[in-house]
């Protein structure tokens, strides 16, 4: 069973919990630290487990190290395994993360953050098991490449995706990633280093995605339209400050709940998303034409595609923008806009987690909420931040991420059925998710019928450009074939 969060934790304990892992090195599953019970429990679980997952690794600069494992490595036997076993003190447990971040002021965020993931393909070629799980790992090991047509990405003649770069339609050659994160873009540079020197022989790199994170005066992420970003961001430390609100996923939506190696594994859904910055501004301008013909609030036209202003306050009566404490930002429900005079109907977040019981289509609420899983995004293309807006290259966008039990029934469940339906989260609503789908809702236009507005044409305003599930294993899983041996 896996412990139940919020976790609250003595860091004096856990500092001592980690020096003794060090001292020791075996797994943390079988290793008996001298803590009282609660915590014992909850440490060895952290410690089993990668960074991101429960709390973002937070440093603004990354680089995603996409990679195959050489012919060589994986013709002789054993020596992936050995490489794991190797790298696995350098992939920051979801423990040592939470220290890192209570030191950061003393060490000043020096410490590097680390973690790898893998393909099904990568799995196979390296002669490791699929996970055990019987849910959740369908639509994994078939990988993104072959939904993609079910996700919503135009294809080529070839029925290949139109849009995704090479090494993404290649997923055959597509094993693995690194995740790596600093503070500094010299710190990244180093740590990226150490990754390539010791995957020497092992990996071959095939694609690096450099990531940002840029944040606001208030300390939230700006995505490249301009609107907060990761303010629905679950919080699994109660020590923790939570300035945005609590919403948090059971842990069973976002780590495999086995008995075995898989224990404390999760998945990783990373899509590369380019966003047409231009074309969003000339859409919210069009709208904005509409919204003062019609007297409405003319402030940040965008709003109504997103469902929040570009602060984060959410389109609900009792909120306003520039007036809520960042506290309250998720504290809201549609119930009282149950006729979508406030936030459209298709708005992204609503079509997201659309927060009402969805009467006339049927579906529980258990069922919305049991689909929501842990996003983790950067950006790709953004060089700094400017009156909170990023200021961006002609290519930039969302390296979207997200960690979750069950692929299917989480984010194809979003992108698929939710998103590209004109019957969700009514019925009728005929249209679509219009950030991501806009052009094939009725006719390639955007109304909000609620309020008599529109129809406005509406273009691309995000291409996806590739993308793949990875499997996120636990420590015990990068060390198991070794401590078999051993
Ligand atoms: C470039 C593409 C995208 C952009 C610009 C974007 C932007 C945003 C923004 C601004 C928010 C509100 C901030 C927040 O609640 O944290 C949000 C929320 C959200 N987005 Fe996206 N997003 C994109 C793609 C996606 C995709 C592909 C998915 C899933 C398949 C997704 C799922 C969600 C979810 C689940 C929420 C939170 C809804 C809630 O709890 O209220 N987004 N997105």
């Amino acid at each position: 069973m896996l412990p139940k969060p919020p976790f609250k934790l003595n860091i004096a304990d856990v500092d001592a919990y980690l020096a003794a892992l060090r001292a020791k090195p075996m797994s943390p599953l079988s290793y008996p630290p001298p803590f009282g019970q609660p915590d014992r429990q909850v440490m060895r679980f952290l410690a089993e487990l990668q960074g991101n997952i429960l709390k973002p690794h937070g440093r603004p600069f990354a680089r995603l190290m996409v990679f195959k494992f050489e012919d060589a490595a994986i013709a002789e036997v054993g020596k992936i395994d050995v490489y794991m076993e190797k790298i696995s003190s350098d992939v920051t447990n979801a423990l040592q993360q939470y220290s890192d971040a209570r030191h950061k002021c003393e060490d000043n965020g020096e410490k590097p953050f680390r973690s790898i993931v893998l393909t099904a393909q990568g799995l196979r070629v390296a002669k490791r098991a699929l996970p055990a799980e019987s849910v959740g790992v369908d639509s994994f090991s078939s990988g993104m490449l072959k939904k993609h047509v079910l996700l919503g990405d135009p294809s080529d003649g070839d029925q290949l995706p139109r849009d995704w770069e090479d090494v993404y339609k290649n997923d055959g050659s597509l094993h693995g990633m690194w995740l790596v994160a600093h503070a500094t873009e010299s710190g990244l540079a180093g740590a990226c280093r150490e990754v390539e020197e010791k995957g020497r022989e092992v990996i071959q790199f095939i694609q690096f995605e450099e990531a940002k994170i840029l944040r606001d005066d208030g300390g939230f992420a700006r995505e490249p339209f301009g609107f907060r970003d990761g303010i629905s961001m679950p919080e699994y430390f109660v020590d923790e400050e939570s300035p945005h609100g609590l919403i948090n996923p059971p842990l069973e939506q976002v780590l495999m709940n086995s008995d075995g190696v898989d224990r404390c594994c999760s998945f990783l859904v990373f899509r590369k998303l380019e966003q047409n910055v231009d074309g969003f501004r000339a859409f919210e301008e069009s709208l904005r034409i509409s919204l003062r013909e019609k007297e409405l609030d003319e402030r940040d036209p965008g709003r109504l595609l997103i469902g929040r202003y570009r602060d984060g306050t959410p389109l609900v009566s009792g909120f306003s923008p520039g007036g809520e404490p960042d506290g309250k930002l998720n504290d809201f429900d549609f119930k009282k806009d149950m006729g979508a005079r406030g936030c459209p109907f298709h708005a992204h977040i609503r079509k997201a987690f659309f927060r009402q019981p969805a009467v006339d289509r049927g579906i529980p609420p258990i069922q919305q909420e049991s689909a929501q899983f842990i996003r983790r995004g950067m950006l790709f293309g953004a060089r700094s931040i400017r009156d909170s807006v990023p200021v961006c290259d002609a290519k930039a966008g969302l390296l979207f991420m997200a960690y979750m039990s069950d692929i299917g029934r989480q984010f194809e469940k979003l992108q698929a059925e939710w998103f590209q339906s004109g019957d969700f989260p009514v019925m009728g609503v005929n249209q679509l998710d219009p950030l991501l789908f806009g052009p094939r809702s009725a006719g390639g236009e955007w109304s909000w019928a609620e309020r008599g507005l529109g129809p406005l044409p509406i273009g691309p305003l995000v291409t996806p450009l590739g993308g793949a599930y990875f499997f996120v294993p636990s420590m015990s899983w990068l060390r198991s074939p070794i401590e078999r041996l051993g």
